[in-house]
Order: structure tokens, then sequence, then C-alpha cells
């Protein structure tokens, strides 16, 4: 059986692992996750494993980006799976901060980011979320001093929040987003997809298939309000609330009028039940 990472606890300690890399010149690559890994975190592993000589795998369920009616509480936590999935991957630390380790009393700073972070899509919903994310994304690079940190495509909005930020403050990390990893049928692999009952995870894959489709009718032309306008019918057909099913530009998440006007991804939102997903494809 592969040797387990080194699990850290405190700032000190991921220090104290960490410098003995910097000294010996080796290349460091972050992945940030609030665990309960699946393929599509073990896909930014794999590639991190590439992309550098020690992989640090973060892993801490960040309260400051739930609001209090959202699923921190419920959040799926499996740690010692966690740690076992990362130890097939060898990854050399496991950073696994408690709350009061990242915010000790009187924590009293945050980043508020804007651009993206305000495009009117996930920030409308949970508009607590992306200065929760950008704050700890900014202290786990000052903490890990990573040369390169691995984010999925899948939280797309959340990516070019971060990378937006990381050229902002003239972080020395290079960010990186990678394709979102999919079940067979196309959904897209996330931690809350355990949340879906039987009959919602049948309903699920719509999402994907709509995005597929619109794309597919956006590249032959057809006008977008019409394309945008079928898909939500079919996402509300298939038991959806929809939040939202857009066109945007891909780098500056603005709203695009035309095909012409983009690169265009398309960004969807939904609710099934008590589940939220989100999905989002360039076309
Ligand atoms: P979490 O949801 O655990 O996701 C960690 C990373 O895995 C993110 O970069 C996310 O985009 C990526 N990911 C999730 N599902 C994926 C999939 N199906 N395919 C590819 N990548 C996928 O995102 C967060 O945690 C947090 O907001 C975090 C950045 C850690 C800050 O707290």
């Amino acid at each position: 059986m592969a040797r387990g990472p080194r699990v850290v606890r405190t700032v000190t300690a991921l220090r104290r692992a960490v410098a003995p890399m910097r000294a010996a010149d080796q290349t460091v690559a972050l992945v940030p996750t609030m665990g309960a890994l699946h393929a599509g975190h073990l896909a930014l592993v794999h590639e991190a494993r590439r992309r550098a000589k020690r992989v640090v795998v973060s892993i801490f369920v960040n309260p400051t980006q739930f609001a209090p009616h959202e699923d921190f509480g419920s959040y799926p936590r499996r740690f010692a799976a966690d740690l076992a999935a990362l130890a097939e991957f060898k990854v050399d630390v496991v950073w696994a901060p408690t709350a009061p380790v990242m915010y000790p009393d009187g924590f009293a700073t945050r980043i508020v980011p804007e651009g993206a972070a305000l495009a009117g899509l996930e920030d409308k919903f949970r508009p607590h979320f992306f200065g929760g994310v950008a704050t700890v994304v900014a202290k786990l690079f000052a903490q890990v001093t990573p040369d390169v940190a691995l984010f999925g495509q899948k939280d797309y909005q959340q990516l070019r929040v971060i990378a937006q930020m990381t050229k902002d403050l003239d972080l020395p990390v290079k960010v990186v987003g990678l394709p979102t990893v999919r079940e067979r049928d196309g959904l897209a692999l996330s931690s809350r997809n355990v949340y879906l009952t039987p009959n919602e995870r049948q309903a699920a894959p719509v999402l994907y298939r709509v995005l597929r489709q619109s794309a597919a009718r956006i590249k032959q032309d057809e006008p977008l309000p019409r394309v945008l306008a079928e898909g939500h019918e079919e996402i509300a057909g298939a038991g959806f609330a929809l939040d939202y099913l857009e066109a945007r530009h891909a780098l500056t998440l603005a709203p695009i009028a035309a095909r012409k006007d983009g690169p265009i991804r398309l960004l969807v939102a939904a609710t099934i039940g008590k589940t939220r997903l989100i999905d989002n494809l360039g076309v």
C-alpha cells in the first residue's frame, strides 16, 4: 500500500513541511478542496503530480463561504477515505486546518472580489460566497506558497474570480483550470450529488444535456434568446427549479447578446428537491 501523505494541522507544521521542499528548489503544486474527494478532485491531483515535484492538497470545509441556511453542517466529511485516495496519488502533504486555525479569534480581514464575482450568476444566489472563497484561497496561497494551483472548470465563476484575484494581487502562483469530470450520463461529479434521491439522480443529467444541445445550436447561429428559453423549459420540465441558464463572455462573464461577441460560456444552476447543482460548458 502507498505511504500516506503527511497530515499537518497548524500553520507552523505546514511551514515546516514546505520549507525543505523550497530549500531543495522543488516545485510545489496546491489543490484546494473541501474534501469528500471524488474523481473530479483526483483529476486535479493527478495533474498536480504531473506539473510539480511536490503536491499539497488542502482539505478545509470553509465556513465563510456558506450562508447560515446552507449545508455547512451536513456537507459530507470523509477524511479517512480522502487520505487513502490521496495516498494512491503519492500526495506529499495534506493541509487540514481547523476553523480556529484558519480564522483565529480577532480575524478581521477579508478580500472582496469584484468583476466576475459580481456577474449576477452564483453571486446573485450566494452573495457571501466569493468573498469567502477569495479570502480562503488567498490565505491558502500565502500558507502553502505553491508555484501552481489547480482548480476545476466545474466551478467556472469561482475559477474566473480566483484567476482575476491572483492577477490583481500579483500573487506568484500559476492558476490552472481543468475540464469537468462527469459521470457516464453527463452529470458533473460533485460532492453534493450524494444528496440526490434515485429519482432526482435520474433527472440530473438534463443539465449537461441542455448545455450540450444549446452549445450545438448556438454554433449553428440560432439566436441566443430562443436557445436559452427552450433550454429553460427542458430543465424545468425535468423537475428542476432553475436559478439561471445564461450565455456569458467566457473570460469576463459579462452578458452577451450574440455569438460574435464571444467566446461564450454557458452556465446553469438549478435545484431539484433539496439539492442545488451547477454546471457549465464552452461554446
Ligand atoms: P470543492 O467543491 O471541494 O472543489 C475543489 C476543487 O475541485 C475545485 O477547484 C472544483 O472546481 C474542483 N471540482 C469539483 N468537481 C469537479 C469535477 N466534477 N471535475 C473537475 N473538477 C472538479 O471549490 C471548492 O471546493 C472550494 O470553493 C475551495 C476552492 C476549496 C475554497 O474553499
